[in-house]
């Protein structure tokens, strides 16, 4: 007799000379998850945090740049994973279960970089799986983020960056009004034209509704989306 549990396969990403497991109920990179890493730009000794680390790329790259790094996920599985990439890459990573700073308590950093759940979420949809926590960002997209931009500056040594990643239609002068309301100061890093999300077209109405500064056509399906790099600095 067998069953799928002994006959499971094995997925694996390579990049940049690195290879990661992908577990099962943990989400394999995406097209955001290449471009967050692109533009991270962590340093050799730079304390980093990043929240929401999935399997662990952004966080083993950064540590593999010379990052003291601290990696969270509200996933269990994902700590796991965070922790098993880690070794098969030769870097120490601190993974850490938890919700948002939870794990983090009283802790600063040099640099702080999410690319979280964003993905507007129409109401009546309570998940809590893997996949959905991976996904879903509340009714507008930014309930993590707007947590996270909250905390930063509690969290940021002077000088510090916030860095994340936006679906253009979470809204780019909105994401610089709230890092300025938080006392960052704001920049757009860099910015990507890719394919419009497969979910986004089932909540394609929701999105529509909550894309306040308008990047999404309302007479036809999107092709693309642009998604942007945002920086907050604490000033010195
Ligand atoms: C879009 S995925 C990104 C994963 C990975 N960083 C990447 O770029 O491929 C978002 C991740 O955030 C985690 N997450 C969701 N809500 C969270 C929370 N409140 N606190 C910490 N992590 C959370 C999810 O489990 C998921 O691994």
């Amino acid at each position: 007799m067998s069953s799928a549990g002994s006959d499971a396969g094995l997925v694996l990403f390579a990049w940049r000379d690195c290879l990661f497991r992908v577990p099962e109920g943990v989400q394999p990179p995406k097209a955001g998850s290449l471009f967050f890493c692109r533009h991270l730009a962590a340093r050799p000794g730079e304390r980093v945090l990043e929240i929401g680390a999935g399997l662990g790329l952004a966080a083993v790259l950064a540590a593999r740049a010379g990052a003291s790094v601290v990696a969270t996920d509200v996933v269990p599985a994902a700590v796991e994973a965070i922790r098993t990439n880690a070794l098969l890459n030769g870097v120490r990573v601190d993974a850490r279960l938890g919700d948002c700073w939870a794990p983090v308590g009283g802790e600063r950093f040099d640099l702080i970089c999410t690319n979280p759940p964003q993905m507007p979420t129409p109401p009546g949809r309570p998940r809590t799986d893997a996949a959905a926590a991976a996904d879903n960002g509340g009714a507008d997209g930014w309930e993590i983020l707007d947590r996270v931009i909250r905390g930063a500056r509690d969290h940021l040594r002077p000088g510090g960056r916030l860095l994340f990643t936006i679906f253009a239609f979470l809204g780019r002068r909105t994401a610089l009004g709230k890092l300025e309301a938080a006392g960052l100061v704001p920049s757009i890093v860099a910015s990507e034209t890719q394919d419009f999300p497969r979910l986004g077209y089932e909540r394609i109405e929701h999105i529509r509704a909550v894309d306040a500064e308008a990047t999404v056509p309302r007479d036809r399906a999107p092709a693309s989306v642009e998604r942007f790099v945002v920086r907050g600095t604490l000033p010195a």
